[in-house]
């Protein structure tokens, strides 16, 4: 890893904010990042002073097996120590750190005059009547609970609750299905969903209770939250527990098409999310931190739930969308709150874009030091436009890549730290060793395209995928012994910056949001006139990569617009709207190998109209690749 002195734009760390940072240039990232490599005992050591242990540790920081040939796969940090989430997120604060009064979020509305401000103290309490509602339920340690909340702040108390007395959290985002949402509670055995009635998103109501008495719900249990609350003590003792007892489950989509419950643990959790958001933010004291996830996916569990009031952050906590009630949503929420520090995905800085500079222009965005980006790869035109319009050329772009599995940032610029290349992740977080293989398992030292893999676990790596250990061990450890596998294509620059190339598995990312073929296929099929589904990525402007699906249906139906509707119906209804298919073209038939497997590679050149396929002699009929030709959909 070194400066670079190439012929490439680099964007150098502005000397103000290198005054104050916790990590103030790139020789002081080098000392650390080797410090945590050679010596993690130490360096994880110091990060969990910081917070409060029932009972210290009597293991190492971290323990691990990441060699499938060499027995179970494992990762353990502290083990032996007690400790509980909540008490470290919140009652460290209030009790011992006197920020009772500080601003945890500002929460804002889906419209703009529904906004309120909640301190650490009122989200102590709150979480502690949760917490006591809960255990009046029955919910005890090591029970699930699953939570399919919009962006309300009773969305973190029901978190924190849960953290609070040692049950696990499932957040099902609430814009997944009610078939989604069964499917997740029934793989987590959860005993309690908290839900909403209904919440706006722009315009559109979306009514979730209704959603949520589609799964099999028994309706004679429900509680209402707010007679349920104001009956509930404000006392509630925190459960202690092992550094390695389970905090919440997560999934996320799986190749396969059945999603995978990822398990994160308390200890391990709380010092990675407490450290990169720390350090990637460098969050001061008198921050506005606004990151515009949903709490739904892993995003916001780490950085709009955890990482942050680990830090004591103040933070806004939005509920609606940048488009509403007009294009300029985002800045005038910028402005609002004077925010210092914003986070966003690529996705909705493409969207933005569209509108130009004027909706920018109408707000002052001079309190931003520090824009971060999440969730796929930021193309140049929008890095800039991010960089030159919204940060006006004086703020850092952190492209943290990531994944739910890895619990937090592992390749990430530090603001005051990294020399910045757009479009490059650079450089691995402090404990994390990234490397890139090639077909056969081999590393490949200097300039490097192959397999992002990571060599060894950093606290807040995921631990098992729920209930099912033997999936987790193959999906993650079996392909290249000795090493974790995070499914996507990597290069390694000649100034040793990482760049992400895209996802190596069958799955795409749609705005941000993993999907796999698999599950959109299993949807299509339902459909009782489709005798068979493929689906394949395709580039789009906005939302980076969309569904693009052949079907091939059974004699007795006509593919005509009634049928495509009824098909973006079934994998809305099936999966939720964000997989709503953008392309369904009839497939008369499939391109296939003799063996009968589905050659995707040419489905995907039909999908963007590219019409050099080269060699085809491995196709068990070559015509079926005119046809469809023929037949493409343009229509969105
Ligand atoms: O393909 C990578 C992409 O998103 C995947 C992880 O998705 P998920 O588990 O839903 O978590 C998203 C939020 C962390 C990765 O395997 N990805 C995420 N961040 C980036 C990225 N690709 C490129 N650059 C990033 N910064």
């Amino acid at each position: 890893m070194v400066v670079p002195e190439s012929q490439e734009k680099i964007y150098h760390p502005p000397p103000d904010l290198q005054r104050d940072a916790h990590v103030p240039d790139f020789s002081s990232y080098l000392e650390m990042y080797k410090k945590s490599l050679e010596n993690p005992e130490a360096f994880w050591k110091e990060v969990a002073d910081e917070f409060f242990w029932k009972k210290p540790a009597t293991g190492p920081m971290l323990q691990y097996n990441f060699d499938v040939t060499k027995g179970n796969i494992f990762v353990k940090c502290m083990e032996g120590a007690k400790t509980n989430m909540c008490y470290n997120v919140l009652d460290r604060h209030v009790k011992e750190g006197n920020l009772g009064e500080k601003v945890a979020y500002y929460w804002e509305g889906n419209s703009p005059e529904h906004h309120k401000t909640i301190t650490y103290g009122q989200v102590l309490s709150h979480t502690c009547r949760c917490a006591n509602v809960l255990k009046q339920l029955g919910v005890k340690k090591g029970d699930r609970v699953s939570i399919y909340l919009p962006m309300i702040p009773e969305l973190v108390y029901t978190m924190l609750a849960c953290a609070r007395i040692g049950a696990v959290h499932s957040v099902v985002f609430a814009g997944f299905s009610s078939e989604s949402l069964c499917e997740r509670i029934m793989d987590a055995q959860s005993s309690v969903l908290v839900t909403a009635d209904g919440v706006y998103r722009g315009d559109k109501l979306i009514n979730l209770k209704q959603i949520s008495d589609e799964t099999s719900w028994d309706s004679d249990r429900d509680v209402w939250w707010d007679e349920a609350m104001s009956d509930s003590s404000e006392e509630c003792e925190p459960e202690w527990l092992d550094a390695e007892d389970p905090l919440f489950i997560l999934y996320t989509s799986g190749s396969t098409g059945k999603p995978k419950g990822v398990v994160h643990t308390v200890a391990g959790y709380l010092l990675y999310t407490f450290l990169t958001f720390k350090c990637v933010f460098d969050h001061q004291p008198h921050d506005v931190y606004w990151c515009t996830a949903d709490i739904g996916w892993i995003t916001g569990h780490s950085y709009i739930t955890y990482g942050p009031l680990a830090n004591g952050a103040s933070s806004v906590l939005f509920e609606g969308i940048p488009v509403h009630p007009h294009v300029g949503r985002f800045w005038e929420i910028i402005e609002k709150y004077r925010v210092t520090k914003f986070y966003t995905a690529p996705t909705a800085i493409r969207l933005l874009m569209k509108y130009g500079q004027e909706p920018l222009q109408k707000y002052d965005l001079s309190s931003l030091r520090i824009l971060g980006s999440v969730g796929e790869p930021i193309n140049p035109e929008a890095w800039q436009w991010y960089y030159e319009e919204v940060g006006q050329g004086r703020c850092p772009v952190v492209d943290t890549f990531w994944q739910t599995e890895t619990g937090g940032h592992v390749l990430t610029p530090l603001p005051a730290a990294t020399p910045l290349k757009p479009g490059s992740a650079t450089f691995p977080f402090f404990g994390v060793e990234p490397t890139i293989l090639n077909e056969h398992g081999e590393e490949v030292e200097g300039e490097a395209e192959g397999y992002l893999v990571f060599r060894k676990p950093w606290p807040g790596i995921m631990r098992t995928v729920y209930e099912n250990h033997e999936r987790f061990e193959n999906i993650y450890f079996k392909k290249f012994p000795g090493f974790y596998v995070t499914g996507d294509g990597g290069r390694r620059d000649k100034d040793g910056y990482f760049w992400i190339t895209g996802r190596i598995d069958d799955m795409l990312n749609v705005s941000g949001h993993l999907l796999s073929t698999a599950e959109v296929e299993a949807a299509l099929t339902l459909h009782p006139d489709v005798s068979e589904a493929a689906v394949v990525s395709r580039p789009h402007k906005v939302k980076g990569e969309c569904l693009y699906c052949f079907v091939t249906l059974k004699d007795r139906r006509e593919f005509d617009k009634k049928m495509v509707e009824e098909l973006k119906k079934m994998v809305r209804e099936k999966i939720g709207p964000i997989a709503t298919p953008d392309f369904i073209q009839n497939a008369p038939a499939l391109p296939k190998t003799r063996s009968g497997k589905i050659m995707r590679r040419i489905l995907r050149q039909v999908a963007r109209n590219e019409r050099d396929l080269g060699d085809l002699s491995t196709l068990s009929d070559p015509k079926v690749v005119e046809v469809l030709f023929s037949q493409r959909s343009e229509a969105a």
